[in-house]
């Protein structure tokens, strides 16, 4: 579903574009997207959203599949070993103490727009 809207709502701003009504470039990533469930969404908002939906972080993008692809194909337990342990920028359990593995799963879910391989 997420995904669908998403399409919607990029062909929308292309279309705008398209029409030379809105001269604003489209943005390749949503930087108020936000996770369906609300406790999700409380989570990433306070932890997450700060760097990953901030070009200027260096982390990778919400709904930037490109940047997520080779984060992805390292592995989910190798995904979930920096995320809870922290990796270079990346601080240990993106300042979210009191998230769960699956929590953190589901979050990385949200980032990357694709369900994580099991
Ligand atoms: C203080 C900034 C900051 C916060 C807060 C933060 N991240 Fe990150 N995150 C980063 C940076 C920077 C990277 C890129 C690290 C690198 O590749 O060198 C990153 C990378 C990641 C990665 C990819 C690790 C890999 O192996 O490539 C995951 C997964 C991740 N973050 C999850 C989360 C989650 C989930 C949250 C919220 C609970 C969160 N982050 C909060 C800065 C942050």
């Amino acid at each position: 579903m997420r995904a669908i809207r998403l399409t919607l709502l990029l062909a929308l701003s292309l279309t705008l574009f398209g029409c030379g009504e809105d001269p604003k470039p489209p943005a390749t990533t949503d930087h108020h997207a936000m996770p369906k469930d609300p406790a999700l969404a409380q989570i990433y908002a306070n932890s997450c959203q700060l760097c990953h939906a901030n070009p200027a972080a260096n982390a990778p993008l919400t709904g930037d599949r490109k940047a997520w692809e080779p984060r992805i194909q390292q592995g989910t337990d190798t995904l979930l070993d920096h995320a809870i342990n922290g990796y270079n920028g990346m601080p240990p359990m993106g300042q979210c103490v009191e998230c769960s593995e699956e929590q953190f799963l589901q979050l990385i879910g949200f980032m990357a727009d694709k369900p994580l391989p099991q």
